[in-house]
Formats: C-alpha cells, sequence, structure tokens
C-alpha cells in the first residue's frame, strides 16, 4: 500500500469516526436523558402511592359492606327477638335495603330451608358488574332457629383498577431496573453499525484511492522510464479526471520531446552527411579538369598516321568529357548540399509560396523531358484567404521544388507520352498551414516511406538522393512536419505542415 492511499485511508477513517462517534456520543447522551425524565424514581415512587391508595379505597369498601352487613343482621335479629311476629319483617327488610346501599339482597329462611321472608335490590339500570358476598346467620328465636342471609356487592370496577394500576407499577419498575442496560444495548448496536460504516468506507475508500494511485505509480514509472532516454512510452487515458489530465499532458509531453529528439537527431545527421558532401565533391571536383585538360591534350597533340587510333581518341574523349560533365553535375548539387544555408523565418503567406511555384513549373517540365516540355498537367491552386506562417520562401521553395521535380519525373516516367498529373495545393486548419503535392505516378512502397528522406536514398541512375534529405531540413528548420502517403490519385501525396503564425 502506497503512503497516498494510506494518507486516504487514514482521512476516510478519521472523518467516519468523528462523525459516527460524535453521533454515538450524542445518542447516548439523549437516550440517558430520555430516561433520566420519563423513567425516574419519583415516577415510580408516585405509581406505588397510587396502587396502594387504590388498594385502600377497596379495602374501605370492602369493610363498609361488612359494617352494613353486620348493621343490617343486628336490626332483623333484633325484631326477631323483640317480637316473634315474622309479619314485619318484610317492611323492615325493605327500610333496611334503602338505608344500606351496599346491600344487594336480604333473605330470611326457617329451619327447614324455606323462606320467611326476602328482598333484593333491582339490578344496576347502569348495568355496573357487582362482586357479591353472602354473609350467613343463624338467630335462636323461641326455640325456632332462623337463618340471616344478606348479600353485599362491591363494584367490580374497583378490583380491576386495582390490578391496572398494580400492572402499571410493575412495568414502570421493570423499566426502571433496566433502564441502564437498555442504552448499553442501544450503544452496542450503534457502534456495531458504526463498525459495519467502518469498515465499508475503508472498502470504498481502498477501491477508489487504489485507482488513483495506480495511475500516479504509472505516471511515475513513465516518467522515470522518459529521464532514462526511453521516449516511446504513452499512458492510457480514460476516465475525465485530473489524473487524466495529468496523464495527457504527460504524454503530450513525451510527444513533443520525442518530436524534438527526432527532429536534432535528423539535422545532426544531415550535417555529418553535409560535412561528407563537401569533402566529396572537393575531392572530386579537384582532378576533374586536369583530367578533361589530359584527355583533350592527347586527342589535340596526336599526329600519327593511324586513322582507326585517331578515331578512338575522339571517341575516348567524348566519353571522358560526358562523365567529367555529370561528374561535375553531382559536384555541384553535393556542394550545394554542402552549402544549403539555415532557413531565415520571417512572417509570410503559404499561397505566395504555391504561386511562386507555379511560375518555376515550365522549367522543371522542360528540364525533366530534357529539352522538350515533358506532357505532364501541373495544377497548383491556394485557398483565397492568406496563410500566414514563418517560413524562408527561397528556402521552402526550393523543398517544393524538389517535390514536385521528383513528382514530374515519376508521372513522366509511368505516363511518358501523356496522362501524368501532379497536384499542389496549399490550404490551412485552425492551427496548420499544408502544402501538399500529389501525383498519379507509381507511388512509393510503404517499406521505403522512412528511407526516401535519407540522403543518398535515390532509385535513380543518375541520381544523388538529396532532394528529399534537403526537403526534410528545411521543414524540420521551420518547425513543421513532412509526410509522406500514398495519394487517392494512386501516386505518392507529400505534404509538409507549418504551424500558423500565432497558434504557437
Ligand atoms: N513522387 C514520387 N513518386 C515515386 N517515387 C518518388 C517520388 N518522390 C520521390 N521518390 C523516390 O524517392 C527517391 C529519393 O528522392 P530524392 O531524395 O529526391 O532523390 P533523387 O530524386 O535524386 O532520386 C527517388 O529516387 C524515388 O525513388
Ligand atoms: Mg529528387
Amino acid at each position: 500500500m502506497s503512503r497516498f492511499e494510506r494518507k486516504i485511508l487514514f482521512a476516510i477513517g478519521l472523518s467516519v469516526f468523528l462523525t459516527l462517534g460524535g453521533s454515538i456520543f450524542l445518542a447516548r447522551g439523549a437516550m440517558r436523558e430520555v430516561y433520566r425524565v420519563g423513567v425516574n424514581e419519583r415516577f415510580g415512587a408516585e405509581l406505588v402511592h397510587g396502587v396502594e391508595a387504590r388498594r385502600g379505597q377497596l379495602m374501605a369498601l370492602r369493610s363498609g359492606s361488612e359494617q352494613a352487613a353486620d348493621a343490617v343482621e343486628w336490626a332483623v335479629e333484633a325484631e326477631l327477638t323483640r317480637s316473634r311476629n315474622t309479619s314485619k319483617l318484610d317492611a323492615l327488610l325493605q327500610n333496611l335495603l334503602g338505608r344500606y346501599a351496599m346491600v344487594q339482597g336480604i333473605r330470611v329462611d326457617d329451619e327447614a330451608g324455606r323462606e320467611v321472608a326476602s328482598v333484593a335490590r333491582e339490578a344496576d339500570p347502569s348495568g355496573a358488574v357487582m362482586r357479591t358476598t353472602i354473609r350467613e346467620r343463624a338467630v335462636e328465636t323461641g326455640g325456632a332457629e332462623l337463618r340471616i342471609a344478606v348479600e353485599v356487592a362491591v363494584p367490580e370496577v374497583y378490583f380491576e383498577r386495582l390490578q391496572e394500576a398494580g400492572e402499571v407499577a410493575d412495568v414502570y419498575s421493570r423499566l426502571q431496573r433496566q433502564s441502564a442496560s437498555v442504552s448499553d444495548v442501544y450503544v452496542w448496536v450503534f457502534g456495531f453499525m458504526a463498525f459495519l460504516v467502518i469498515v465499508v468506507a475503508f472498502l470504498i475508500g481502498a477501491v477508489v484511492s487504489r485507482r488513483v494511485t495506480r495511475r500516479v505509480t504509472a505516471l511515475a514509472e513513465a516518467s522515470r522510464k522518459v529521464g532514462a532516454g526511453d521516449l516511446t512510452v504513452t499512458l492510457p487515458t480514460g476516465s475525465t479526471d485530473e489524473v487524466t489530465e495529468l496523464t495527457q499532458a504527460f504524454n503530450d509531453m513525451v510527444r513533443d520531446l520525442r518530436d524534438s529528439r527526432t527532429r536534432i537527431e535528423y539535422l545532426q545527421r544531415i550535417s555529418a552527411w553535409q560535412d561528407f558532401a563537401r569533402r566529396l565533391a572537393h575531392e572530386i571536383k579537384n582532378p576533374l579538369t586536369p583530367i578533361q585538360l589530359a584527355a583533350q591534350e592527347v586527342d589535340d597533340t596526336y599526329d600519327g598516321e593511324n586513322e582507326a587510333y585517331r578515331k578512338k581518341l575522339k571517341h575516348a574523349r567524348a566519353i571522358i568529357e560526358e562523365e567529367v560533365a555529370t561528374l561535375r553535375r553531382l559536384v555541384g548539387e553535393f556542394s550545394a548540399f554542402a552549402k544549403l544555408p539555415r532557413a531565415d523565418l520571417t512572417p509570410s503567406d503559404l499561397c505566395d509560396l504555391a504561386h511562386s511555384i507555379h511560375d518555376s513549373v515550365p522549367a522543371i517540365l522542360e528540364d525533366v523531358g530534357r529539352g522538350t516540355p515533358a506532357p505532364v498537367e501541373v495544377r497548383v491552386s491556394c485557398a483565397t484567404e492568406p496563410i500566414r506562417v514563418r517560413m524562408d520562401p527561397m528556402m521552402l521553395k526550393r523543398a517544393v521544388d524538389n517535390i514536385l521535380r521528383n513528382a514530374i519525373q515519376a508521372v513522366y516516367e509511368e505516363h511518358p507520352s501523356g496522362g501524368g498529373r501532379v497536384l499542389v495545393r496549399a490550404y490551412c486548419t485552425d492551427t496548420a498551414g499544408f502544402i501538399e503535392v500529389r501525383d498519379n505516378g507509381p507511388g512509393i512502397p510503404k517499406e521505403n516511406w522512412d528511407r526516401v528522406f535519407d540522403p543518398y536514398y535515390t532509385s535513380k541512375t543518375e541520381g544523388t538522393g538529396l532532394g528529399l534529405a534537403i526537403v526534410k531540413k528545411v521543414v524540420l528548420e521551420h518547425d513543421g512536419h513532412v509526410r509522406l502517403d500514398r495519394a487517392h490519385e494512386g501516386g505518392a501525396r507529400f505534404s509538409i505542415e507549418l504551424p500558423l503564425m500565432g497558434t504557437r
């Protein structure tokens, strides 16, 4: 794991820990507070008091009903003892029922269980349920034994209330006992969830940071390679983020470095070849005049009679003079190549260049056709708007002339009796000006596309192979590119690209 990843994970862990830890702390506090307000001892004590009060109330009711029963029994007993007559008993019972509200019914039976007198209260119209008890008592009156039964009742609702109050008090005291452990359970659950969130956040953080760091590490690795001189590295760019922008900038930088390195290498190579050409020209040029003079001398001074020998001499002199002339032309080209000046760039219009090319077409046609103009159709075209670039018009014209001469030579060889076409066109895009030369000649096999720009690479018997080397040197000194590919006319397409002024 890289330091960057560790830092990102630490930051994620810290922020999750702080927020969740803080919320656990707050939640725990809030829970405690809720319990402190809702579940406290005073509440509990009040509830217990309530239960006791209800129980007291019920007891009072029951003892009240007992007393009522007692009072009824005494009154009935006193009446029976006073007069053995039971005829007034009914009125008395009625009276007692009216006096004691808790008494529901009174009944007096004789020994044999036959009813002597009885009253019963009518059912409560509100329909309240009652819990009743019957008290019985035997009374001795004049030898006979009577039984008094008094039915008293307490409304059932008092029992129910007592039970409810007891249950509530129970629940409350259970809550009170559990309050500490309940809030602990919440903290544990919360803590477990926090742990899960931290684990998930870590995993996501690890995945995300790994993706970033992988790309950063790749960049660092690639920079090391570039530092060690390997300019072939390019990094893949995909998504749209800052790292991609960085990668893109890195790729651009490596491409520029690569371009300028190839440029410098080529220019160095050319300058070595120029040195070589200078020495070659010098070595060849010097003996040419003595050779020619000697040949003339031998021919002129022969005054013998041998006609056949004189003829041979004349023939040899002609060959020597022709070959010396060819060598002179080559030497001229070599020393011109050797003395090629550096391009001196000034702001100019690429269209002006195209027009000046147009002017040199007849001379080239005549030269290629060796005296009579080669039957090749050459068209030169340019955009109407000026194409502003920095260039050395003389040098660039020389370069385009070289390309044009090659094209005319190639199509003339392919179509010696007409039908050859060459097109020179200047145009521009947003960032660059172009001048291209296309022909319908034989074209150049792809495997030779790099080599044709090398000095001394030629396929012609009288070629020097210097034309395209000069082109490439001149274009590179213009900060431009020269490219070769296949023209859709079938032949070769050379295109020179120069940066537009103000775009770089
Ligand atoms: N338009 C063209 N069509 C076909 N071949 C070409 C064309 N231009 C250049 N070449 C090839 O590139 C070679 C190198 O050209 P150049 O450097 O001008 O040297 P040279 O013209 O002296 O041969 C030529 O010999 C030829 O084989
Ligand atoms: Mg040439």
